[in-house]
Order: C-alpha cells, then sequence, then structure tokens
C-alpha cells in the first residue's frame, strides 16, 4: 500500500490530498479563490500566487489531518508542473520540493491534462487507468484555463492532437456571464439559467466546423475557437436592446442556445477525432464537465463501439486527488523528479505516460 500526497496550484485552486494507490481518496482538501477573482470576472495570476502562499500549509495540515496520517505515512509528494500559470505553479513546486528534501520523499511532476483524465478513474471500483482494454482513449479536458483532445496512445504516449486557438470553453461560460452580469464563474449560473430555456432559439456559431461556408483547413480538424461565440454573443445582447433588457425567457433561450453552441463544438470534434485515432474509450473531464446539458450529449451522442465515461463531478474542477492518482502510477513505474523540476506555461504535444501496453 502507497500512499501519495498530491499537490495542486496551477490554477485558482491550492488543493492537496492524500490517495491511497491511486484510487481511494482519503482527503481532498481545497481552497478556492473564486470570491477573490469574482470581482474582476476571471483570475488575476499575481493575485492568485500570493493566495497560494498563503493557503498551502493550511491546506496541507487539512488533507494530512483529514486522512488521518503523518507524512511519515506517504511515499512520495506528486506537484503539478504544466500547464498553468507559472507564479501559481511555482508556488506548490517549490512547496513539494520542500517536504521532498526535508523528509526525503521522492518528487513525482505531474502534467495537468493527464492529471484531470486520470482523475475519471477516482473511486470508480470498475474502471482503471492503467486497463489495457480502455485504450486507445480519446479524452476531452475542458476547463476555464483549456480546451484539448488528448489521445492517450497503447505505446504510452499522450499525444495533444487538438486544442483551442483563442478562449477556452470555460472562458466562454465565464466572458459570457460578465458580459450579462450573471457574476463568477459563469458555467454554474449559465446551467442553471438554461434550464428552461430552447437551445435551438437562436443559432450562434460553430467556430472551425467548416460551418461557415469556407471549408475548414485539414490542420484546425480538432482545435477549438471561442472568441467568436463571444463576440457573436455580444452582437447579440446588442441587437436585444443591452444586457440588462435580458430577463426571463429571453435570458434563458439565449443561454441556452450559447451553452448548445459550445457543447455541439465539443462533442462533434471529441467523437471525430475518437474516430480518427481508433480510440475505445472517450473521457470527458475538466471544470466544464461539471455541465449536465455536456455530459448528458457526451455519454448519449457516443458512437456506438465507443465507451463514454464523465468524470465523477466532484474530481471535475481542479483538485489534488487527481494529481495524488496520477502521481501513484508514475510511483509505481519508478519514474521521478529531481530538484530541478520547473513550472511550465505550456505542454509538449507528446507526453509520456508512466505504462504502455504495445510491448510484450
Ligand atoms: O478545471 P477548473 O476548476 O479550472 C481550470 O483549470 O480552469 O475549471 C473552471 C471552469 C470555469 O471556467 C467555470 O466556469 C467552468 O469550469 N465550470 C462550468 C461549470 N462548472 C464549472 N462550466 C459550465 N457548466 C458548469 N456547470
Ligand atoms: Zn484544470
Amino acid at each position: 500500500m502507497a500512499l501519495i500526497l498530491g499537490i495542486e496550484s496551477s490554477c485558482d485552486e491550492t488543493a492537496v490530498s492524500v490517495v491511497e494507490d491511486g484510487k481511494r481518496v482519503l482527503s481532498n482538501a481545497i481552497s478556492s479563490q473564486i470570491a477573490k477573482h469574482a470581482p474582476y470576472g476571471g483570475v488575476i495570476p499575481e493575485l492568485a500566487a500570493r493566495e497560494h502562499l498563503t493557503a498551502v500549509i493550511p491546506v496541507c495540515e487539512e488533507a494530512l489531518r483529514t486522512a488521518g496520517v503523518g507524512l511519515d505515512d506517504v511515499s512520495a509528494v506528486a506537484v503539478t508542473h504544466a500547464p498553468g500559470l507559472i507564479p501559481s505553479l511555482l508556488v506548490g513546486i517549490n512547496f513539494a520540493k520542500g517536504l521532498s528534501e526535508s523528509r526525503h520523499l521522492p518528487l513525482i511532476g505531474i502534467n495537468h491534462f493527464l492529471a484531470h483524465i486520470c482523475g475519471t478513474f477516482l473511486d470508480d471500483p470498475d474502471h482503471s487507468f492503467d486497463d489495457p482494454s480502455l485504450y486507445p482513449i480519446m479524452a476531452l479536458v475542458v476547463s476555464g484555463g483549456h480546451t484539448s483532445i488528448v489521445i492517450l496512445r497503447t505505446d504510452g504516449v499522450a499525444h495533444l492532437a487538438g486544442m483551442t486557438l483563442d478562449d477556452a470553453a470555460g472562458e466562454a461560460f465565464d466572458k459570457a456571464a460578465k458580459l450579462l452580469n450573471l457574476g463568477y464563474p459563469g458555467g454554474p449560473v449559465i446551467e442553471r439559467l438554461a434550464r428552461t430555456g430552447n437551445p435551438s432559439a437562436y443559432r450562434f456559431p460553430r467556430s472551425l466546423t467548416g460551418s461557415a461556408g469556407k471549408p475548414l483547413a485539414e490542420e484546425n480538424r480538432y482545435h477549438f475557437s471561442f472568441s467568436g461565440l463571444k463576440t457573436a454573443l455580444l452582437y447579440h445582447v446588442n441587437r436585444l436592446g443591452g444586457a440588462e433588457k435580458l430577463e426571463g425567457q429571453l435570458l434563458a433561450d439565449t443561454l441556452a442556445s450559447y451553452q448548445e453552441a459550445i457543447t455541439d463544438v465539443l462533442c462533434r470534434k471529441a467523437f471525430d477525432a475518437a474516430r480518427h485515432f481508433g480510440a475505445r474509450t472517450a473521457i470527458l473531464c475538466g471544470g466544464v464537465a461539471c455541465n449536465g446539458a455536456l455530459r448528458t450529449r457526451f455519454l448519449e451522442t457516443a458512437p456506438r463501439n465507443l465507451q463514454a465515461i464523465a468524470a465523477p463531478k466532484r474530481y471535475c474542477t481542479d483538485n489534488g486527488a487527481m494529481v495524488a492518482g496520477l502521481g501513484w502510477h508514475y510511483f509505481r513505474a519508478g519514474i521521478f523528479a529531481g530538484p530541478d523540476l520547473d513550472a511550465k506555461a505550456r505542454l509538449p504535444l507528446e507526453t509520456k505516460l508512466p505504462f504502455r501496453f504495445d510491448q510484450a
């Protein structure tokens, strides 16, 4: 049995968790900065880093206390090192290095995308991240900071097949909420207000799907773009006389149609990529995967030969458990980071998984 301490500070959540054998979550402590960033309608990097600094020690203490363990019981420290906001990532990394040095614990650097994907399997008795029968996997990772299609191949490579060229899907929700004075973060409030709306009331653009009359360039087949959608919403709101005029059914129809445009593009591209790369499994994860309309569409419209799995809602938004869960797979494989582990804002197109299935 091995306990891994997982530390996450890539964006606006300071999160620490203890997970047993990559599966059983013993604690999942999170300090969210949502209230601090709410007045700005988005995350302010320097503010985030300062908040991480004050939160990281108490959150770590809470994670250990809730799990009922001490640092002496922990086998390794895993920490997110990419991608994310550099000042924020550095807080988690340096804290993890301090623990690793002072307690002689192995250090593991974690790719945040892979952690989101691996988090899908936490507490799941039926599926495991290292189950060869699931591979290749197509993962749609959707959050406030990223919107990506990752293909996990049988040769142990995670390939970034598509990403957003501008705004992330979560940002599309957050910026729409800001425009309509609905508060931050936008996703949950838009989901709630859209429930009584008609998703076909308005036709918002589906960028990079080849639907605008121009053929889609092959290199953009699995890439996303949501900035045009945001502009289309702005025009729509202005046409109706401004944000204060949008209320009741008009607001619900607008938001349902806007949410529909996002979920439509996400699912179509994800399943297209799954087909193209011969995936057996489709995974939906990241903060936006909390969205009920997206989950339903993803699970119900997946092609028949594809097993579709949505991450449990409690592990969709950023958390330390997904970091500790993935960390265990590296721990088991004996893959560790050195003291030179550094923060990276972006990821390379390919990352190595801690296992592969194409060798005897
Ligand atoms: O993964 P996450 O906690 O942080 C990042 O790595 O960005 O995701 C936060 C994002 C925010 O943009 C938020 O609006 C979005 O996830 N989100 C949602 C919902 N809940 C959170 N978007 C749509 N529907 C939701 N129910
Ligand atoms: Zn995330």
